[in-house]
């Protein structure tokens, strides 16, 4: 069996950041509680780790009150800072750069009265997040035909949430374009996103089977799964090795292996393996 393992999958440099200061700050600071503000990572592994090391999340920053808060690479709306400043709470803000730059862009363009819209699951911690910069006003589509029930608009600034595919933030901004008189497009899909989501698109193109390795509730794994889908029909999510299908896996000659931006090196390393050892065993056995 051959193995062919996506460029760039696994830790995107955004969770990377995250975590080295999370584990940073529980070394530095052994005599203070630590928070995150939501489970640091969409990764119940790395998540229960941190648990053990004392480390708990919560979904209130008034529940962080005296205590360190560590904010996760997907950012948190504006009026969380306030609120961490009144409740005495001291922000380690791993905010990443590239979600960041989206906060600022909707946060001016509100401001000099733009109408926005915002590209991606109204769910997700991300776009709340995001949201947040420009008083919760935002429009947030996930499909094109949402677009059909917006109104028209004079100005309208447009962003992506960091993860979505370039195919979604393409069809919705089509539609959007006869909307308004004046139109400002921000493409804000992050490097590490296109990156692994065309070498994603590349193996799975030459493999019998793809695994895909990330939380069930990553959204840049959900992607993943969505583009290796579109090439390759034997494709699989999994959390853990635990979680392979072996029975499948071991009528396959090649597969395909790529794992989202917050599925840490060991859990990666493991599928591949528990995979490797079927094979050799396979082997020996013939
Ligand atoms: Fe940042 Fe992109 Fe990762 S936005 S957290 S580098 S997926």
């Amino acid at each position: 069996m051959e193995i062919i393992i996506a460029k760039n999958a696994g830790y995107c440099f955004g969770v990377k950041e995250a975590i080295q200061r999370t584990f940073h700050a529980v070394d530095l600071h052994r005599d203070k509680r630590i928070h995150t503000y939501g489970p640091l990572i969409h990764n119940p592994q790395v998540v229960q780790k941190l648990e053990s090391m004392g480390v708990q999340s919560i979904d209130d920053i008034q529940d962080g009150k005296d205590s360190i808060v560590i904010i996760r690479s997907h950012g948190v709306p504006l009026e969380v800072y306030e609120k961490a400043k009144e409740n005495n709470v001291e922000i380690i803000d791993a905010t990443c750069p590239f979600v960041r730059k989206v906060q600022k862009i909707v946060y001016e363009y509100h401001q000099k009265g733009y109408s926005i819209v915002i590209i991606g699951d109204p769910t997700h911690p991300e776009v709340i997040g995001i949201n947040g910069w420009c008083d919760n006003k935002a429009y947030i589509l996930n499909h094109v035909f949402q677009v059909d029930s917006l109104p028209n608009f004079d100005k309208l600034c447009i962003v992506a949430q960091t993860t979505i595919t370039s195919e979604l933030w393409n069809a919705i901004l089509k539609e959007l374009n006869h909307k308004a008189k004046v139109v400002e497009p921000f493409n804000t899909i992050c490097v590490a996103t296109r990156e692994r989501q065309s070498s994603c698109a590349n193996v799975a193109q030459q493999v019998d089977a793809m695994i895909v390795i990330g939380g069930y509730h990553s959204s840049n794994t959900q992607k993943l799964l969505q583009i290796s889908k579109k090439y390759c029909k034997y494709t699989y999510h999994v959390e853990t090795a635990e979680d392979l299908p072996m029975d499948i896996i071991e009528k396959m000659n090649k597969i395909g292996v790529t794992a989202g931006a917050s599925t840490p090196d060991w859990i990666i390393k493991e599928v591949i393996e528990k995979m490797s050892s079927m094979d050799q065993n396979n082997n020996e056995r013939n």
